[in-house]
């Protein structure tokens, strides 16, 4: 079906340019692009067999080696080092030896004295080759996702890697076309998936409270102008120079992973196509005059993002996601976190949840009626790591649950919660996002990275493997 829609679409623009007396595009300029469409959609043939559902032997206890100790890795090293009869570090490596330092000392309070690999931009493929590794953190800038995951599963490792796991679409064929390959665990580390509030949600979707699904709404909405201007905020300030590169959602995950997990993406629909829209650029502009003069992106003037990046999923089964991007406008963070169902509603930022069952669903819960159905319907592993989250915390708990889920599948030998499927669906938002922002908003398609397997109903991991 969404062959024949491109095929007509592009028809009909020719169509509509002679009826307005515009000139043809040129049929170069025309195939060209419906080549490139038609690149994207394209499923590759497979080297492996699915990793859907992936199950590997239990690992006692997991030895863990992390790439990128910035602001990033030292987090996941401190839930690490809280849970040592699961988990072990053997092996730390960023290319700042600083940053291996820092991490150096909070590792010696708990007497751990892994391996540690810094200094060259390489340094970390000698660190990937040991033996006494099963798993690989990668909390890199996004640029190096790629190719460290895909060389870490070729060492016969598994990845959990963080957001976005790609940043092209090539890069996201690569990732699943190696796990396939090599049967190994290739994970984003979408914590926003472990938030106490969205797995509220996952369960009350899963108990049918919500009813029949029909559209959801997710963001990243975060003023990070100060922090991409800073000079020491990011390793060469990754963020900033993506905003000079490219349009579109350059970071779809954090909002659009939960909303997936609800809408049961690859477990029985999948993504079918996207329109994305941008505003006028002007938030980074105008904050470069306002940094030092010795800045190297003071009074720049050709960032090509604009400031608000609209993106419109169309799913399989025709319902539809909003998923915006904002990172420079003066205004309270948000993933806005909307679902819709035909028996009730939420809406994050602050939560609120309103049900057809109370008063037609026409306001919002009352606090006690809101709080009662938190009660009811939280998700149990919330209740089960009560006290360990309290200690641990990071971004609200939500990191400390996953990486916990992420150890304790690896222990027990079951599959992981998010699969590599479920990464690169995420991911691929950012190149697809540029690519129908660049040609005028137009629908670009999804890619089938399950190459089918998306049909079958699965359950989710959070939900059936406790
Ligand atoms: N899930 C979340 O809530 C969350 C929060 C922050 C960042 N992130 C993600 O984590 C990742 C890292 O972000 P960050 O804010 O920590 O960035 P950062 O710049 O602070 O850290 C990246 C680290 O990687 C190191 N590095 C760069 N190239 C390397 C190489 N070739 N070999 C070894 N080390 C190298 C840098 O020295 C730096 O210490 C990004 O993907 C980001 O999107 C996720």
């Amino acid at each position: 079906m969404p062959h024949t829609n491109r095929r007509n679409f592009l028809k009909l623009s020719a169509f509509t340019s002679a009826f307005l007396g515009l000139p043809l595009a040129d049929t170069y300029a025309r195939a060209t692009i419906e080549e490139k469409l038609a690149s994207i959609r394209a499923t590759k043939l497979a080297q492996g067999n699915s990793v859907m559902g992936l199950k590997v032997a239990p690992i006692e206890q997991v030895k863990v080696a992390i790439i990128g100790l910035g602001n990033r890795g030292p987090g996941h090293l401190n839930h690490l080092l809280s849970m040592p009869s699961k988990a072990k570090v053997t092996a730390i490596c960023d290319i700042r030896k600083e940053r291996t330092d820092k991490a150096m000392e909070i590792l010696k309070k708990h007497n751990q004295q892994p391996a540690v690999y810094s200094g060259t931009v390489d340094a970390w493929k000698e660190m990937v080759q040991r033996a006494d590794i099963d798993l690989v953190i990668i909390a890199t800038p996004w640029e190096e996702h790629v190719r460290m995951g895909v060389y870490a599963m070729q060492q016969g490792k598994h990845v959990a890697i963080e957001v976005p796991i790609a940043t092209t679409l090539a890069g996201c064929w690569q990732l699943v076309d190696t796990a396939e390959a090599t049967q190994r665990n290739c994970m984003m580390m979408e914590n926003t998936c472990y938030g106490d509030e969205e797995l509220w949600i996952l369960n009350m979707v899963e108990k049918g409270i919500f009813g029949t699904l029909t559209y959801a709404e997710g963001a990243y909405i975060h003023d990070l102008k100060e922090s991409m201007f800073s000079k020491t905020r990011y390793y060469n300030q990754f963020r900033i120079r993506h905003h000079i590169r490219q349009d579109g959602n350059l970071y779809p995950t954090h909002g659009l992973g939960p909303v997936a997990q609800y809408l049961g993406i690859e477990r029985g629909d999948r993504f079918n196509k996207m329109v994305s829209m941008s505003s006028l650029q002007a938030g980074l502009t105008e904050h470069s005059l306002t940094v030092e003069g010795d800045s190297e992106f003071y009074n720049q003037t050709d960032f090509v993002h604009g400031d608000m990046n609209n993106s419109l999923i169309k799913t399989e089964m025709g319902r539809t996601i909003l998923v915006q991007h904002d990172v420079v406008t003066p205004r309270p963070y948000s993933r806005i976190n909307a679902l819709a169902g035909t028996k009730a509603y939420h809406e994050g930022y602050p939560s609120r949840l309103s049900l057809n069952s109370v008063g037609g669903g026409h306001h919002w819960l009352e606090e006690k009626d809101y709080e009662a159905m938190r009660t009811k319907y939280r998700h149990p592993i919330w209740a089960k790591l009560k006290k360990e989250i309290e200690q641990n915390g990071g971004h609200g708990g939500m990191d400390f649950v996953q990486m916990y889920r992420l150890i304790d599948c690896l222990n027990r030998g079951l599959p992981l919660d998010m699969d590599v499927y479920d990464g690169v669906d995420w991911s691929v938002v950012m190149p697809l996002s540029k690519v129908s922002t660049e040609l005028g908003s137009i629908p670009i398609d999804f890619p089938d990275f399950t190459r089918g397997k998306w049909k079958g109903k699965r359950p989710h991991g959070i939900m059936a493997n406790l």
